[in-house]
């Protein structure tokens, strides 16, 4: 048996204390599979009395300050766990990377925003900066992506990266309950973060695909050019009607080299029934990488929680016990290309339109005319019994008017179509509010 692998541990929360449970629980088989123990030496936490589970700390060196801790632990192995794309959590992670330590971290925020310069100084030590756990929890797609599709040219990238609206949209869909009440739940079942506007928001989902991204085609990470759209204004009918057209709502995160440039996209968007991606409800995650040689491979599980989570923090440890040092973007960081951006203006595929249309006569036909003026074609159309919305005109005073539900979805068409056609509909007053535009994937 080799000498032991030291581990320094930042970070003593729901997965700072999973890590701690497999690497007691697994202890033996572990040290079997890497030929040397895995040992936690020290810890540091924001407060030192918490309760965490049964775990004894007396039995590491304990240190109030992460960073000094990643600086002058006896350890070989910082593992961050403290969150936040700043502060503390970048502060230990350059400590320790500067100290020549390798580095574990499951900081999503903190990758998508300096994992260049990360991968740079990580890469000028000789150490690792391993992320499995940063990207989708438990399911091993950087590892997927490093290694496993390495011999393929990468066409795109996606997936359902956030369980908190995945189970929201599965709620929504199978309850029929509203948005409101089912974040309140997913809340009071601690899957969404913090903050859940960083769920709901798409924001979360971003910063994993900005990663994703990067491993797939080779460029720098660029958080700054995601397009975002959240799940907060999708409704129970939008649900509804798409279920009725044969799709479920999901947020997607996709990236795909388009030639024109990168699109790095996430949105709620129609995805066919019966497609695989369509299938994945609950809390699960899943991604689909298309390579040139392989085709389609698709990994699905847990992207949340203590243990799955734990699962591959532990993963990247065992890789440096048995002394095995990648560059952590998958080729050396000199080497990452400059992003290149395609517009979403430019974006093609199919889109869900959804409006409370006015209830007279020549309203359908005009709507008509401003997607076919545009080169639209429209696969298909719903329109649903009327009912009465308020609108407020220019200049008399607030009147009832009679709506009706209209709703439709296009052939693949270009996105700066759709916003000139819709920007037109309002325009001419054939609609009460806004029109909902919904993008949709038919994965081809
Ligand atoms: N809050 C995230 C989610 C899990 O709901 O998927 C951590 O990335």
């Amino acid at each position: 048996m080799g000498k032991p692998l030291k581990i320094a541990l930042a970070g003593l929360g729901t997965v700072g204390v999973g890590v701690l449970d497999l690497l007691r629980d697994n202890g033996a088989l572990l040290a079997q599979r890497c030929g040397r123990p895995l040992e936690v030496v020290a810890v540091s936490a924001r407060s030192r009395n918490k309760p965490r589970g049964d775990h004894d700390l007396s039995r590491f060196q304990w240190f109030d300050d992460p960073v000094e801790m990643a600086r002058s632990a006896d350890a070989d192995v910082l593992v961050e766990l403290i969150g936040g794309e700043d502060g503390p959590a970048r502060a230990a992670v350059e400590a320790a990377l500067q100290a020549g330590r390798h580095v574990v971290t499951a900081n999503k925020a903190l990758l998508a925003h300096h994992g260049v310069a990360l991968a740079r100084m990580a890469e000028e030590a000789g150490v690792a900066l391993n992320f499995e756990a940063a990207v989708a929890g438990g399911i091993p797609i950087v590892k997927m992506m490093r290694e496993s599709v390495a011999g393929n040219a990468v066409r795109r990238v996606y997936g359902i990266l956030n369980g908190t609206c995945n189970y929201i949209l599965t709620r929504m869909e199978e309850d029929g309950r509203e948005f409101d009440d089912v974040l309140k739940e997913a809340q009071e079942l601690g899957y969404a973060e913090a903050d859940p506007t960083f769920d709901i928001g798409g924001f979360d989902a971003a910063h994993k695909l900005a990663i994703l991204t990067s491993l797939a085609f080779g460029c720098e990470i660029s958080m700054d050019d995601v397009y975002v759209e959240g799940i907060e204004d999708i409704t129970l009918d939008d649900i509804r009607y798409a279920r009725g057209l044969g799709y479920r709502i999901k947020l997607l995160a996709v990236a795909v080299d388009t030639g024109e440039g990168i699109e790095q996209r996430v949105h709620p968007t129609l995805v066919p029934i019966g497609s695989p991606i369509a299938e994945v409800g609950d809390v699960f995650n899943a991604v689909e990488v298309r390579g040139d040689f392989v085709d389609d491979v698709m990994l699905q599980g847990r992207g949340a929680g203590a243990h799955p989570t734990a699962s591959s923090v532990v993963a990247d440890i065992v890789d440096i016990a048995r002394g095995i040092v990648l560059p952590p973007l998958g080729l050396p960081a000199r080497q990452l290309q400059p992003f290149r951006k395609a517009r979403m203006r430019a974006h093609e595929g199919g889109y869900y339109v959804a409006m409370d249309l006015l209830d007279q006569p020549g309203e359908v036909a005009a709507v008509a005319r401003a997607f076919a003026d545009e080169g639209i074609s429209i696969e298909s159309i719903v329109q649903k019994g009327r009912s009465i919305a308020r609108v407020v005109p220019l200049r008399e005073g607030e009147v009832e008017r009679e709506t009706a539900p209209f709703i439709l979805i296009t052939h693949d068409t270009q996105e700066a179509a759709m916003r000139v056609a819709l920007a037109r509909i309002v325009e001419e007053g054939h609609c009460v509010g806004t029109p909902r535009m919904i993008r949709i994937e038919r994965f081809r």
